[in-house]
């Protein structure tokens, strides 16, 4: 289960993520939906380990991913795959990046 507990995080004086709170319980489908600039990908960011953010906690299976590297985090099951960010040679997506 990945549980995000009041988390905030900011980008220098930008406050992106203010007090998000969430939980996907095993098994489950949760989508994360919001408009441009909402905090959907720092939100990603904050779970996959690419950002730390100033308070609040996430934790993966009841631990803390903080300080954990990206690399422990994807073996224990977070992929973050990024927008628009070249999988696909032909996507007219592709040079779009979160
Ligand atoms: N690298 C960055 N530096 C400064 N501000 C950023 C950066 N990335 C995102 N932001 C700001 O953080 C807020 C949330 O952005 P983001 O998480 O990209 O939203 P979304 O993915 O929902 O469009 C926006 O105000 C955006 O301008
Ligand atoms: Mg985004």
């Amino acid at each position: 289960m990945l549980k995000l507990d009041d988390v905030s995080l900011y980008y220098g004086r930008v406050h992106a993520l203010r007090g998000i709170s969430l939980e996907v319980p095993e098994g489950r489908i949760v989508s994360l939906l919001g408009a441009n600039g909402a905090g959907k990908s720092s939100t990603l960011k904050v779970i996959s380990g690419l950002c730390a953010p100033q308070s609040g906690d996430v934790r993966l299976n009841g631990e803390s991913v903080q300080g954990r590297s990206c690399g422990d985090l994807v073996k224990n099951g977070v992929i973050h795959c990024p927008e628009g960010g070249g999988f696909f040679r032909s996507s007219p997506w592709r040079k779009i990046y979160v």
